[in-house]
């Protein structure tokens, strides 16, 4: 069971808000793909969701530690930016078996990048430019993940 479904981010403030839904809803274990060109938004939605979940601390960026991990109350959290990946086999030297368990929810930014050596997604998150703000776009894998996309579109729009 597959799923689509966009909604409009006129500003960060939006995105900063459907961080803290997809918050709520996301559950552990999940592969989530975050998606976009650079500067569509990909490591703002990821702030968002930890700030969501509780993370007070600072969010790097890991372009250049390709993953940043989280401890956080719900369980631990990684977040991937494999943009500056020369090879998917290097993944293999990351460790990146030990990344993907039962019990972590796994963010990941520039997937492509991992091709081969990445589990699917169970969801994938695709952000666009659109006039000032952002669009984004869910496609779910499953049917637990679509019924969480549906509660997260449905939140935002009563929020
Ligand atoms: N909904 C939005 N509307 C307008 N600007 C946004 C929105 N969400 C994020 N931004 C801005 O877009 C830029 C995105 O940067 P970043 O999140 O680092 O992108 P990426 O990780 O995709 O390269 C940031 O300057 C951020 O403030
Ligand atoms: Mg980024």
């Amino acid at each position: 069971m597959t799923n689509n479904t966009s909604l409009v981010l006129p500003d960060e403030d939006a995105t900063f808000r459907l961080g803290a839904i997809l918050a709520r809803h996301l559950e552990w274990p999940s592969v989530v793909y975050l998606e976009g060109q650079l500067g569509a938004g990909k490591t703002t939605l990821s702030r968002a969701i930890l700030r969501g979940l509780g993370h007070s601390g600072s969010v790097k960026s890991p372009t250049y530690t390709l993953v940043e991990p989280y401890e956080l109350a719900q369980g631990a959290l990684y977040h991937f930016d494999l943009y500056r990946l020369g090879d998917p086999e290097e993944l293999e030297f990351l460790g990146i078996r030990d990344y993907f368990q039962e019990t972590t929810l796994c963010l990941i930014e520039w997937a492509e990048k991992g091709q081969g050596w990445l589990p699917q997604a169970d969801l994938e998150i695709r952000l666009s430019t659109a006039g000032e703000g952002r669009q984004v776009a869910f496609h779910s894998h499953g049917e637990s993940m679509t019924v969480i996309v549906a509660k997260v579109v449905k939140d935002f729009g009563a929020s």
